[in-house]
């Protein structure tokens, strides 16, 4: 069976960032950091990614390209038959990661159509009604998140180098330019000086231990660690493709990103007296009223468009790599079609993608006293991605043949040795325990 790979090394690079930067960046990023005080909670977060986020790629891509096959097989060659449940689980994330993150990724097409036609114009209490009426309604939200999911499916059926590489190149630096020229309007508006202190002058009081486990959290996500994601995208990566240069420049992109994110949000709300910590609405409630308040009329119109433009794109080259992890797998282990493996993948993230959406209001659905689309994040992001890479790591640091491990991350002795020795030491001890940490304290265990 022909597998598929990478054509360039800069595909390489864009596609994976690709994955990284998506709704993680642009939506939860600000939110978060402006509910734990802005540049304090930055500082912890670069800690974060730094010291466990870089790490953990290297050791999901050591993982994948060593394999060369999907994820569950790729890890079971690494470590023996066992470890594929790693890679089952890191499958099982992923689809509930795409059925629910295309629920949001619907509203926000949802809101690139209604910013569009100029329905968010209105006071704030007609913004606020907009959204709930949205967002509760059986119908509209539901049919999105299917036509997001279906344009998911279309990408991926194309293939690696024709589908995901092909939009990556064209969609990355689209991305790149718009949220630059909302950046630019922001950052020009009258006291926009605020909302640059607030994202980079830290107050350190402001650090307490829900910031730094809040950091931590938003890092895995963001950098779709723990979802053999970055597994799978590494199955696909070249021999002369360096694993830690690329980890680095993956991660950089999407922090900066991230912090152009906030660049753009920040300075436009404070500059109009809004504060940004009202949390997961942040970017569909508060953000068409700053965008009214803060720019004339034509120049607030465009913004808004090209905000949520930027969101969609965003959302699918990550939604894209979701849905790769279980096509990948379905294709390779049941020895079907790609088209059939991304069929199986689609049919399921509709099924989720279906009870999340209808879980916001339209329909009583509640797990653990939860909306499914809630319960749906909440066990991705705080048990199963911290496992994943939890698990990860304990692989490729101590289970694995050290030799297998030294070669692919110096390129069989081609790269600096003495990085490799530090990546080592992080991926053995100080992320399990980063991420033991974590996952204790999410589960309100310590
Ligand atoms: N990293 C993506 C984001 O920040 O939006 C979300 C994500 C993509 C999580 C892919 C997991 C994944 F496998």
């Amino acid at each position: 069976m022909e597998r598929g790979s990478f054509g360039t090394k800069i595909g390489v690079v864009l596609a994976t960032a690709g994955s990284a930067v998506g709704l993680g960046n642009i939506w939860r990023f600000p939110y978060i950091t402006g509910e734990d005080g802005g540049a304090a909670f930055i500082v912890v977060y670069l800690v974060a990614v730094a010291v466990l986020g870089i790490p953990g790629m290297v050791a999901e891509f050591v993982v994948g390209r060593h394999g060369a096959a999907n994820a569950p097989r790729a890890y079971s060659l690494v470590g023996g038959k066992a470890w594929s449940i790693v890679g089952y689980m890191g499958v099982l994330t992923s689809v509930i990661i795409l059925g629910f993150y295309s629920v949001v990724a619907g509203w926000c097409v949802q809101y690139l159509f209604a910013s569009l036609l100029g329905q968010l114009n209105g006071d704030a209490a007609y913004v606020k009604n907009y959204f709930q009426q949205f967002s509760t309604d059986p119908i509209k939200p539901l049919l999105w998140t299917i036509v997001f999911i279906i344009l998911t499916h279309l990408v991926v059926v194309r293939g690696v180098r024709r589908g995901i590489e092909k939009v990556s190149n064209v969609l990355m630096p689209v991305l790149f330019v718009l949220l630059l020229l909302i950046v630019v309007a922001s950052c020009m508006l009258p006291d926009a000086g605020k909302g640059v202190v607030f994202l980079f002058k830290p107050d350190f009081s402001k650090v307490t231990h829900s910031v730094m486990f809040d950091a931590l959290g938003q890092a895995f996500f963001s950098l779709s660690l723990g979802t053999a994601c970055l597994c799978t995208y590494a199955s696909y990566f070249s021999r002369q493709t360096n694993l830690l240069k690329s980890a680095g420049q993956i991660a950089a992109i999407d922090t900066i990103i991230a912090i152009l994110a906030g660049l753009m949000i920040f300075p436009a709300a404070l500059s109009v007296g809004i504060n940004p910590d009202s949390g997961p609405s942040l970017i569909f409630i508060t953000l068409p009223n700053v965008f009214q308040q803060a720019f004339p009329p034509v120049l607030g119109y465009f913004v808004g468009v090209l905000f949520y433009v930027l969101l969609a794109l965003a959302a699918l080259t990550s939604t894209i790599s979701q849905h790769e992890i279980g096509t990948a797998m379905f294709f390779e282990q049941m020895h079907i079609s790609r088209r059939k493996g991304a069929l199986i993948e689609t049919v399921l993230a509709i099924a989720i993608g279906i009870l999340c959406s209808l879980s916001c209001g339209a329909v009583d659905l509640e797990i653990a006293g939860m909306s499914v689309l809630s319960f749906c994040d909440f066990l991705t992001s705080n048990i199963l991605l911290p496992l994943g890479s939890f698990f990860t790591c304990i692989l490729v640091g101590w289970m694995a043949p050290q030799k297998l491990v030294r070669d692919e991350v110096t390129n069989w002795g081609t790269t600096s040795r003495a990085l490799y020795k530090v990546w080592l030491l992080l991926v053995r001890y100080v992320s399990p325990v980063s991420i033991a940490l974590v996952f204790l304290h999410q589960l309100n265990i310590i």
